[in-house]
């Protein structure tokens, strides 16, 4: 029998480390398995995804900029993937049809509280950001317990959808980017742009870092070190970036597809060694 066939869609995709990711996993388990990453333009995205299960996929995830594509495409979804709007991972059903799941937010939480120890509990949280990813971890970060959620983004529309799709008015709060001189210190701060990625710099002043706070960018790379430096220049903590997310929604998803989940830990290693 072929092995199981897996496989990461995104656009572009070829730096993507979750094959390597999953095949180490799948390691651990003597498990047999095909992984690959499929770069597919957004107007091919759902026919491709489509054909790949027809032919025998047994799960995907996701990555940029497909996620609500993903969400939109799946018959069923997670709770997670519903608070998201987005999915990171679809699982082929037993009757054809396609769920919808999405792991970042755990992944986050994960990765912060086992990892590099942080305890959410009681924190004042800046989200800077308001698009695909701060949706992802934004809901998840109040559910850990954070005290209050301060959303601040470029376009203060898309930071008001956030909080009103959040629902939480007591907890979570939008500020202008503007004003990110004037809005007070904070515990944790979680960088959800995609400036990083985009070549761009953010201009972030050191008066938002609170005594002992947290800076945590869910990118990784040269994608985070211009928040990471920032932050460390600031006097953060802890300076962190998303490699370790990375690893803990990797392996939700094999938990998912495989029932049983994978020793993280080795696996972050490595790649931080490669990094
Ligand atoms: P992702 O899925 O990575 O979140 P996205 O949905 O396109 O990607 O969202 C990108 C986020 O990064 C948005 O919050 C965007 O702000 P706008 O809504 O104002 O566009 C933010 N972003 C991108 N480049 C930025 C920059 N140079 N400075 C500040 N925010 C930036």
């Amino acid at each position: 029998m072929p092995p199981a066939q897996f496989a990461v869609f995104g656009h572009p995709i070829s730096h993507s480390l979750s094959p390597t990711i999953h095949q180490a996993f799948a390691q651990q388990f003597g498990i047999a398995l095909e992984y690959r990453a499929i770069d597919v333009p957004p107007a091919d995205f759902t026919a491709t995804v489509r054909r790949f299960f027809a032919d025998g996929g047994r799960g995907a995830n996701v990555t940029l900029p497909h996620k609500a594509a993903a969400f939109a495409l799946a018959d069923q979804h997670s709770v997670a993937a519903t608070r998201a709007g987005t999915a990171n991972v679809l699982s082929a059903l037993d009757d054809g049809r396609l769920a919808a799941h999405n792991t970042d937010g755990d992944g986050m939480v994960r990765d912060l509280a086992e990892r590099h120890r942080v305890d959410l509990r009681g924190h004042d949280t800046l989200l800077l950001g308001a698009g695909g990813a701060a949706h992802g971890v934004a809901w998840r970060l109040l559910d850990a317990g954070a005290q209050s959620l301060t959303i601040v983004n470029r376009s203060p529309e898309a930071a008001d959808a956030l909080a009103d799709a959040i629902g939480e008015p007591a907890r979570v709060r939008t500020r202008y980017w503007d004003d990110l001189a004037s809005i007070g210190s904070y515990d944790l701060i979680v960088n959800a742009t995609s400036a990083g990625v985009l070549g761009a710099a953010l201009q972030l002043p050191f008066s938002l870092l609170g005594n002992r706070a947290v800076c945590y960018d869910l990118s990784y790379g040269q994608a985070a070190a211009g928040f990471l430096g920032w932050a460390k220049a600031a006097g953060a903590r802890h300076a962190c970036d998303g490699l370790g997310m990375l690893v803990e929604t990797a392996a939700d998803a094999f938990a998912l597809w495989h029932g049983q989940r994978p020793d993280t830990e080795p696996v972050y290693q490595q790649l931080r060694r490669q990094a």
